[in-house]
């Protein structure tokens, strides 16, 4: 079946070659989900950039997160000729197959923000450095809280990703790496005790899923009276759950409204710091990304040498990795940040 898949691709790849002299190449761009706003950009930016580098582009979002709508995705763009594959993976260790299958064909992969894990089927990845996101979150909390300086003991709760995004496992890293000593030495306190990766993780990174869990952390912690002075989010889909459970619950800002830490600068979180509703977040300018990841192509395709600035491990090799830098937003510099470099525009943070 896979020699036949392999054949048949190799066909068609020289009648779409034939076919379409003029294109640089045909790049398949495989997205995980239209449900989040990160993905929708990253998707449009792509397509937008690699055309205007005159390449075909075949994009699919992968339903709301279905792994084998991804995969049979994949397996069409192969059949539709593509000779790069940029794919933002749903699940880290579901893909090995088709891509044993692209890579017999010769066709390139580009991991695009998340790494994929155990197969030798990919060339390159493209991300943010995924553990300074967790840092910047990690150490937010622990300069506004005054952690360094002795004060607490402060209530804290945890919200991560989603398990099957190795990214995921980076940011709580990350994140713990600035505050666990805080946690070992009382000056925070996580109520609930749920302070590992398995037991915060929010399948898909959902604001359903994430909304539904504050809301049992708070009925079992926080509903009388006791203090919730953080609530540290791995990203904006998950802090927007951990909001709308607090006001829900009663919190107001400016009275015992927590910390909330986010990452993405997602339309609805920087409304939310606007207005108090969320603390922080994290820029990652998917413009930026985008463009790495064409360059990227742009190399290989040329066969020159691909600029990197790292590597990551994906279980069976040192994936060569270009590292974007993350940056720390709040309210104090968002104007700046996502408007004054044109991401947004000041009406779509207007409520
Ligand atoms: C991305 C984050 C995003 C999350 C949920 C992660 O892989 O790096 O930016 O918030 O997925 O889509």
């Amino acid at each position: 079946m896979k020699k036949v898949l392999a054949l048949t691709l190799t066909l068609v790849m020289i009648l779409s070659v034939v076919g379409s002299a003029m294109a640089a190449g045909k790049v398949g761009v495989s997205m995980p989900t239209k449900s989040l706003q990160r993905w929708n950009e990253d998707g449009d930016y792509l397509k937008a950039q690699f055309e205007a580098a005159g390449y075909e582009v075949e994009l699919q979002y992968a339903g709301d997160n279905d792994v084998p709508t991804q995969v049979a995705q994949l397996e069409t763009m192969l059949l539709n000729g593509c000779n790069v594959l940029v794919i933002t993976a749903i699940d880290a260790t579901s893909l090995g197959t088709v891509l044993a299958t692209a890579k017999e064909a010769g066709v390139k992969v580009v991991c695009h923000d998340r790494i994929i894990l155990d197969t030798d089927a990919v060339d390159y990845y493209a991300t943010f450095d995924n553990f300074q996101v967790g840092e910047i979150q990690g150490q937010y909390v622990v300069d506004t809280l005054g952690l360094a300086d002795g004060k607490g003991p402060f209530n804290i709760e945890f919200i991560a990703g989603d398990p099957g995004d190795n990214n995921a496992t980076y940011f709580f890293n990350g994140a713990m790496s600035k505050v666990q000593q805080y946690l070992d030495n009382g000056q925070l306190v996580c109520v609930s005790g749920q302070t590992t990766f398995d037991k915060v993780a929010t399948p898909k990174w959902t604001t359903a899923t994430a909304q539904a869990r504050m809301d049992d952390i708070i009925a079992a912690n926080y509903a009388g009276g006791t203090p919730l002075d953080v609530v540290l989010c791995s990203n904006d889909s998950t802090a927007q759950g951990a909001t709308n459970a607090l006001v829900a619950a009663g919190f107001e800002v400016g009275k015992n409204f927590p910390i909330i830490t986010g990452q993405d600068c997602d339309i609805a979180s920087v409304k939310n710091i606007i207005k108090g509703l969320q603390s922080m977040s994290i820029f990652k300018d998917t413009r930026i990304l985008a463009a790495r990841t064409v360059t990227i192509v742009n190399s290989v395709l040329a066969g020159e040498p691909v600029e990197t600035n790292s590597t990551v491990n994906n279980h069976v090799f040192d994936v060569p990795t270009f590292y974007c830098l993350p940056l720390f937003a709040d309210v104090n510099n968002y104007e700046e940040l996502l408007i004054g470099s044109g991401y947004y525009t000041a009406e779509s943070l207007a409520d």
